[in-house]
C-alpha cells in the first residue's frame, strides 16, 4: 500500500544478509549543501533556457554561453562542501560493501568528497572535460572559461567541453545501471523530481520485480511517486542519517 507521511513516522530500513541496495540521487542531496537544484522556486532552469546550456543545438549556436554557465557552477561547487546525508551514504557504503550501488545524477563530486568511493554519475561530472569530436578520453578539469576565445582545443582540432550528459544525449553506463536495477532488493530515491528520464523510470522497472521495496526521500512527493511504496517527506539532510539500520 503507498504510504506519504513525515520520514519520523517510518522505522529505519534493515537489508536482510546478502541483501542489496540501489541508491538514486538528484539534485536534492545537495541543496542543504548550497548547490541550486534545477526545477525549484529560483531554481537553475528558471534563470536559463535548458536548451541554451544543456543541448548539443546550444552548444553548436554558443559554445561560449555553455562553458559560462558551467565556469559558473564550477565555481559555485568549488564552495561547497558535503553535508550530513552525503556523509550517510558514504558511511553505508563503508558498511555494505559491494551491497550498495550508488547512482546519481548530480555532476557535483560532494559524494566522493563525503568518502564514497564507488559513485556512478550518469549525467557525467562538473570538474571533468573532454574533446567534442574525437574519442580522447575525459580528463579531470577544474578550470573555468567565460568567452569563446578561452575554449581550449584538443590535439585533433575540436573544442573542449564539458563531460556533461546534456538533453538528447545517452546518459552513461546505462548497462551497469540496468544490470544493478536487475538485482538490487530495496530501492532508494533521494531528492529528485523524478521528472527526467530516463531515471525517472527506474522505480517502475525495479517494481516490475516481485519482492523489491521502493523509497522515496525528499521535502515533498516527486512527480512518480506513485511508483515508490513510501515517501517519506523531509529534506535529506535530516533523514538519510538515520534512514538505514547499521
Ligand atoms: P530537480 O531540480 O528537478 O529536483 C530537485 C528535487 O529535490 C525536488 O524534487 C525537490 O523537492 C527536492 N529537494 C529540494 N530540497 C531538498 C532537500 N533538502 N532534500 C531532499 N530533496 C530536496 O533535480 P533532479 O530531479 O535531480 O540533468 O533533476 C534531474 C536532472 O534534471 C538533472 O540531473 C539535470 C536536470 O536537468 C541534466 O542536466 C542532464
Amino acid at each position: 500500500m503507498f504510504q506519504i507521511a513525515p520520514y519520523d513516522r517510518f522505522p529505519p530500513l534493515a537489508l536482510a544478509p546478502g541483501q542489496r541496495v540501489f541508491i538514486l540521487t538528484g539534485a536534492g542531496i545537495s541543496a542543504e549543501s548550497g548547490i541550486r537544484t534545477f526545477r525549484d522556486a529560483s531554481g537553475l532552469w528558471q534563470q536559463y533556457r535548458v536548451e541554451d546550456v544543456a543541448s548539443p543545438e546550444g552548444w553548436a549556436q554558443d559554445a561560449g554561453v555553455v562553458w559560462r554557465f558551467y565556469s559558473e557552477r564550477r565555481a559555485q561547487a568549488s564552495q561547497c562542501a558535503p553535508n550530513p546525508a552525503h556523509v550517510a551514504l558514504a558511511k553505508l557504503e563503508e558498511a555494505l560493501g559491494d551491497r550498495i550501488f550508488l547512482c546519481t545524477q548530480n555532476v557535483d563530486p560532494l559524494h566522493e568528497q563525503a568518502g564514497s568511493r564507488r559513485v556512478h554519475h550518469m549525467h557525467g561530472e562538473l570538474f571533468r572535460s573532454r574533446c567534442e569530436r574525437c574519442d580522447a578520453a575525459d580528463f579531470v578539469d577544474e578550470a573555468t572559461y567565460f568567452s569563446i576565445a578561452a575554449i581550449p582545443r584538443c590535439a585533433c582540432g575540436g573544442r573542449l567541453r564539458p563531460h556533461i550528459v546534456w538533453f538528447g544525449e545517452m546518459p552513461l553506463g546505462l548497462d551497469v545501471i540496468a544490470n544493478e536495477l536487475d538485482r538490487c532488493d530495496l530501492f532508494v530515491t533521494i531528492g529528485s523530481s523524478g521528472a527526467v528520464y530516463p531515471a525517472a523510470g527506474f522505480v517502475r522497472q525495479v517494481r516490475s520485480r516481485k519482492g523489491v521495496r521502493a523509497v522515496y526521500v525528499g521535502p515533498e512527493g516527486p512527480d512518480n511517486a506513485g511508483s515508490f511504496d513510501e515517501c517519506r517527506l523531509g529534506k535529506a539532510g535530516e533523514v538519510v542519517p538515520g534512514l538505514f539500520v547499521t
